[in-house]
């Protein structure tokens, strides 16, 4: 019963102390109020709610989002749009949503899973029915990845039973032991239930490298045939995204287990970022601070930025990555300089 009773706690010290009649009224009064309030937006501006099943992802919204942060990525916010609005307004999905995020470092994979985690959750990755993991970081020991199975399959468990509609990201998943693989294939099937629970409202978003180098090239491909990286189609990535990517040893083998039962329900591939994007993060990480666009800044972070293939230096090596801290670093200097002058 997590939804409301928290509302009739604070009601009931009061109740105490009335007539009994009056009790019987009140009673009906605070029955009346939260069943008015199945999602009570009161109580629910002071504590983090789970929203109702009749809360509905507002798919506009999302696109404007995307559209504002999201950059040179036209086929993720294809995919994902199409997925997570559709998801939402399926009242009785057969299986959680299950996407897998594909794509070199600072293209966009952890913004994207941020964005839409926020448009579930206002509180975005610091919701409590929200929760990020890095394997490096939250799996790090080969040695107890028995402890770390009975721990994350405890915790999913926990969560999806507090909340249906509870999101969990794996970040590196090229680097999470196999067995934590197998710890969480059970929430992603077809299942009714799982011990009592349903699993079927909720998102599992994977994160990975896996064919970022095929993904690149086909986007390379594209570039030197003089065509426009718009023109780039899923069906172009597809053979990409399935074969290619997971017979390739380096890139790990976790996913023939999850693919070969059709568990992840969409790939979305995240293109490499030209010139042109870096410098709309650049600028987008001005405005998000508070600051005007200040170009000249704009133009000595880029130019510490390093772009291949060597010969042309069309895409960026770490995409919009170090953007944040390049800013950081250079913001005095500049504006210190522009100061001067002015
Ligand atoms: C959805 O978002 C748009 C844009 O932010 C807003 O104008 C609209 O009122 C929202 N719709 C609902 C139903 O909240
Ligand atoms: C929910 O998951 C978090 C980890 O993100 C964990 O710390 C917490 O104990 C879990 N809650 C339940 C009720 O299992």
């Amino acid at each position: 019963m997590p939804r409301a009773p928290a509302l009739l706690w604070l009601l009931l010290p009061g109740l105490a102390a009335l007539e009994p009649i009056s009790v019987g009224i009140a009673i009906g009064a605070a029955s009346a109020l939260t069943g008015y309030l199945s999602y009570p937006s009161f109580y629910c501006s002071y504590v983090e709610c789970c929203p109702g099943d009749g809360h509905r992802l507002n798919a506009t919204a999302l696109r404007a989002q995307l559209d504002a942060r999201l950059f040179g990525q036209h086929l993720a916010k294809e995919v994902v749009l199409k997925a997570v609005a559709g998801f939402s307004r399926n009242s009785s999905p057969k299986k959680p949503l299950a996407l897998s995020l594909h794509g070199w470092g600072g293209t966009g994979k952890n913004l994207l899973s941020q964005i839409i985690a926020e448009h579930l959750h206002p509180a975005g990755l610091r919701s409590k029915f929200v929760h990020l993991f890095l394997a490096t970081l939250h799996f790090p020991h080969q040695h107890q990845v028995k402890l770390y199975q009975e721990q994350l399959q405890k915790w999913i468990q926990g969560n999806v039973s507090a909340c249906p509609h509870s999101v969990f990201i794996f970040d590196e998943m090229d680097k999470l032991h196999p067995g934590l693989i197998d710890a969480i294939k059970p929430f992603l099937d077809y299942y009714e239930q799982v011990n009592g629970v349903s699993y079927r409202k909720a998102i599992f978003i994977f994160l990975s490298n896996a064919g970022a180098n095929l993904i690149n090239k086909v986007a390379l491909d594209f570039w030197r045939n003089g065509k426009q990286r718009e023109e780039i189609q899923l069906k172009d990535l597809e053979p990409v995204l399935s074969l290619g990517v997971f017979n390739n040893k380096n890139s790990g083998l976790w996913h023939s287990s999850l693919i070969d039962r059709n568990l992840i329900d969409y790939f979305v591939p995240f293109l490499p970022l030209e010139h042109k994007h870096v410098k709309m993060c650049i600028r987008a990480e001005m405005l998000s601070r508070g600051h005007a666009v200040n170009e000249n800044v704009v133009e000595v972070v880029i130019d510490e930025m390093t772009f291949f293939p060597k010969e042309e230096k069309i895409y960026s090596d770490k995409g919009c990555k170090t953007v944040q801290a390049k800013l950081n670093f250079h913001w005095d200097t500049v504006m210190g300089d522009t100061k001067a002058e002015g």
